[in-house]
């Protein structure tokens, strides 16, 4: 079979755009809705996603102001705990694989690799996790810990927290159990091993009190795009999340990270590279236009500047609304994002107001807007031309334009044969094509 392309259904409240939860048929009710999200998912996993994926933050965006005043005034989302939801979503579902953001600056290892193996086993293999190192001072502040790690730190922890995930999920052998009734032998002690880790940031001896998970390990999902981030993605990760707005950028992105991938001696097409795309899809062109134009103008420009000062971790209320993005020094939260605003605020001359309204939009991921071919057209061009391995979906506004994928866009892929028709496999890493990882090796 031809090279397939991999999708993941990358679900925000009532959708990624800021303004969605203002359309008329919007119900910003359903952020608290269980029926609501088993819809959604039943939805993604009718098109044959490979996963669902809701990302995460700690604390509420007040970062505009440092106050409550424009944060909840203009707030576009609330969130549940996205890893307590795929529980709830691996009873909803059968097949598709189910992925959430939990941070390893603000959790412990051993509690997060429990929960983890937990939902795999309860989802039958089909749990991801999105690994990060989170990046304000309001997930510091909710966590006994201000202000927030510097940047190599906390990825120093984030590899230490990793690989000691990994030997917890390793250390029950995958066939310990002895279950004889008669002698009452449940299990066998030598496939069952103390860690005894004593690291940096962490000491723990385990063994974990959960069997080894259908899938060995969760998916490892990374999002770093700095150069730390980037070495870390390669070196454990399974799945890339990048923001992606240029095809040129995108190809180059791609290279360096399956350079770095090989440098890390791991094989080639074990790391998958998924850029977000944000589609507005229509009958026509015009129409798709049109309703990406209504969202857009009716994203408060407070809203957009809440969520930029959030991902920067930096306020911006200190500046002109109507004067440029000025000349920041140093930002301590995501970098590469915010190297992407600032080349688009210097490119199209934008004001604070007009690139609040513009992040608000999309946060830098790539938009396209057309019919479900045109749509497709796009994606077949990035995925034949080796700018990636599939794509993160984030669908504008819920439930209509996940439905509108669906219904439009991935028959279109299917009959290009560059999309599956039906689930080959169960688990997640079946859906990927990556291999289920062996025990580590013991001393
Ligand atoms: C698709 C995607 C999803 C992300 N999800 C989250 C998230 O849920 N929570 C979070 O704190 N950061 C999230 N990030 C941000 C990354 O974890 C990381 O901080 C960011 O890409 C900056 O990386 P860098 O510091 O290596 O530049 C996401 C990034 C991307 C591209």
């Amino acid at each position: 079979m031809s090279r397939q392309l991999h999708l993941g259904a990358f679900l925000m409240g009532i959708g990624h755009h800021a303004s969605a939860w203002r359309l008329p048929d919007a119900q910003p009710g359903n952020l608290t809705s269980p029926a609501y999200f088993k819809a959604l998912a039943q939805t993604a996993e009718r098109g044959k996603f490979d996963y669902l994926f809701f990302a995460d933050r700690l604390a509420l965006s007040d970062r505009f102001g440092d106050n409550l005043d424009a944060s909840v005034r203009y707030l576009t989302s609330s969130r549940l705990d996205p890893v307590a939801l795929l529980g709830l979503l691996a009873g909803a579902t059968s097949h598709i694989g189910l992925a959430a953001t939990a941070s390893t600056t603000f959790n412990h290892p051993f509690t997060l690799a429990r929960t983890f193996a937990t939902l795999d086993h309860l989802s039958e293999g089909r749990i991801g996790w999105n690994i990060v190192t989170s990046t304000n001072d309001g997930e510091a502040l909710n966590h006994s810990a201000e202000p927030i790690l510097e940047h190599e730190l906390r990825y120093r922890r984030a590899r230490e927290f990793v690989e000691l995930a990994i030997k917890l999920w390793d250390s029950w052998e995958d066939d310990p159990f002895i279950h004889d009734k008669v002698t009452g032998e449940f299990a066998h002690p030598k496939r069952v091993h103390y860690l005894n880790h004593a690291g940096e940031f962490f000491n723990v001896r385990g063994p974990l009190n959960v069997p080894r998970s259908p899938q060995g390990h969760p998916v490892l999902i990374q999002a770093g795009s700095s150069d730390t981030g980037q070495d870390f993605a390669a070196s454990v990760a399974d799945v890339i999340f990048t923001a992606q707005p240029d095809l040129q950028k995108a190809k180059a992105f791609y290279e360096t990270v399956n350079q770095r991938l090989l440098a890390q001696g791991r094989a080639a097409g074990s790391l998958k590279i998924m850029p977000g795309v944000m589609p507005f899809v229509g009958k026509s062109k015009d129409e798709a236009q049109a309703r990406f134009a209504e969202l857009e103008d009716n994203v408060h420009p407070l809203a957009g500047l809440a969520l930029l000062s959030d991902s920067m971790n930096h306020d911006l209320s200190v500046y002109l609304l109507d004067e440029p993005l000025p000349e920041v020094k140093e930002i301590r939260g995501n970098q590469s994002r915010f190297k992407l605003v600032q080349e688009l605020s210097q490119r199209e001359g934008l004001t604070l107001r007009q690139l609040g309204k513009r992040f608000g939009g999309s946060r830098s991921h790539r938009v396209l807007a057309g019919t479900a071919s045109e749509v497709a057209d796009d994606l077949e061009q990035w995925f034949t031309e080796r700018a990636c391995d599939g794509f993160n979906i984030m669908p504008p506004y819920l439930p209509q334009s996940l439905d509108d994928f669906v219904n439009g866009v991935v028959p279109e892929l299917q009959r290009r044969g560059l999309f599956r028709r039906e689930y080959s496999g169960r688990t997640l890493r079946e859906h990927l094509g990556l291999a289920r990882p062996a025990n580590a090796p013991r001393a």
